[in-house]
């Protein structure tokens, strides 16, 4: 079942339309206390930005990860600033613009450096900044190959062949290293979590070069279906521990150690609410067709990504359903004038269901742990604006952003 209570996504919807984005900060927090032991938990905010999310994070004593100008911006906008903590921002990249260089001196942010010509160019502009190397350590692994940010395939980090080359620039120009930073991919599970963690002694080893932190990256996965496990976050501390004194060892002074995750402090938190408008069945199919589409939760049309659906009955809504089942399967779809906007199908494309009870049009249908890379990846495809978001904490609901408006699209284009 969904972690909100229906009667309050009923209010939230009835105040602020649909679609809508809800969050439930109580398991935002919880998800952060399981991370605790590590001494720096660094959110990346790529899978949910909203400035009131960081401002959240920031009180809870979490820094974070910016991989844009924008994400800096909203960073700096929550009130995190490297100024008072050095360690405030990082950027991560494979490679930096102008405006992102200007932006990262100007406010102290280190830069964790994703290919040789992006240390040249930091290098060259500001000679004593300070830098993170990401590696690529030979090998990844994500829920989706889309995911997976190490090995052969992946444009991401500078690659072990290059890892001494990109030692001998940072010394040449005095580049103050910090530490070596690894992501294997998104949505990883504990077996190549801990793999890469073997793999950090020895790429430190390789390096030959004195740091002073090690980044575990994310890829911590979360949970979406009854048979996914949770994470053992003390077992994944532990081996990650095992490998930071193996290197405090190697160096001979104490090494800090971060960890990054995205979608494991963010995914199980949130959820989309959408209303049904509209059920019809194909010789194959019976389809709900929702206010929501790819525009909005992107996830099952780019990766085929499954999200829990289930339907909340609106109390006065009582028009005919077409479909008179209790129970049924359906194939849950979007407004959007592509046929791949469709919220259940596999990886392949091929349309799947999800069993929904007494579903009618006007009630509506919750989309579960959608917390991470949800409303950070909507679009305005369609020219549809993107959804307000809300957040609850101790039982009580806010909006934490508005719903743009078409005026606001088309404002743009004003000229
Ligand atoms: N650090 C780096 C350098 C990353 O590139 C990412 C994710 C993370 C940390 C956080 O990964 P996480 O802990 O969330 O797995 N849109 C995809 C996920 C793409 C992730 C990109 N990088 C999805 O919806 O599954």
């Amino acid at each position: 079942m969904t972690i909100f209570n229906p009667n309050t996504l009923i209010e939230i919807t009835q105040q602020f339309g649909t679609p809508v984005w809800v969050y439930d900060t109580a398991t935002i927090r919880q998800q952060i206390r399981r991370l605790r032991e590590f001494d720096v938990i660094r959110f990346a905010q790529k899978a949910c930005s909203n400035t009131h999310i960081l401002r959240l994070m920031r009180e809870e004593g979490v820094m974070v990860d910016a991989v844009s100008a924008g994400e800096i911006e909203r960073s700096l906008v929550a009130g995190y600033s490297n100024s008072d903590n050095p360690e405030s921002i990082v950027f991560t990249a494979d490679l930096i613009d102008r405006e992102t260089i200007e932006l990262v001196i100007q406010h102290h942010i280190p830069v964790n450096i994703g290919s040789m010509d992006m240390l040249y160019r930091i290098a060259e502009v500001n000679p004593h900044h300070p830098v993170w190397i990401r590696v690529n350590p030979g090998f990844g692994h994500g829920h989706s190959e889309k995911t997976n940010t190490g090995g052969p395939n992946s444009k991401h980090g500078i690659s072990l062949e290059d890892l001494p080359h990109a030692v001998a620039v940072i010394q040449q120009y005095g580049l103050d290293l910090i530490g070596i930073h690894m992501h294997i991919g998104s949505g990883s599970d504990f077996a190549h979590l801990s793999q890469a963690c073997q793999v950090m002694v020895e790429i430190v080893k390789l390096a030959n070069v004195d740091i002073r932190a090690i980044s575990t990256g994310g890829g911590l996965p979360a949970t979406y279906t009854e048979k996914d496990v949770e994470l053992d976050t003390n077992s994944f501390f532990r081996l990650w521990d095992e490998a930071r004194k193996e290197i405090e060892n190697h160096l001979g002074h104490v090494i800090k150690l971060e960890v990054e995750p995205g979608r494991f402090l963010v995914a199980n938190a949130g959820v989309l609410v959408a209303e049904i408008h509209c059920l019809k069945s194909t010789q194959h199919h019976n389809f709900i067709l929702v206010d929501a589409g790819f525009n909005d939760l992107l996830r099952p049309s780019m990766y085929g990504s499954y999200h829990k659906i289930e339907v909340v009955h609106q109390a006065t809504h009582q028009k005919p359903a077409i479909i008179q089942s209790n129970e049924l399967e359906y194939a849950v779809a979007g407004p959007l004038c592509e046929s791949g906007d469709v919220f259940t199908q596999d990886a392949n494309g091929v349309i799947c269901h999800q069993i929904l009870v007494n579903a009618k049009v006007g009630d509506l249908l919750v989309f579960n742990d959608a917390g991470a890379y949800g409303a950070s990846m909507s679009s305005n495809y369609n020219s549809r604006p993107l959804a307000p978001e809300v957040i609850i904490e101790e039982g009580k609901y806010r909006l934490i952003r508005k719903r743009q408006t078409i005026s606001n699209l088309l404002a743009l284009e004003a000229l």
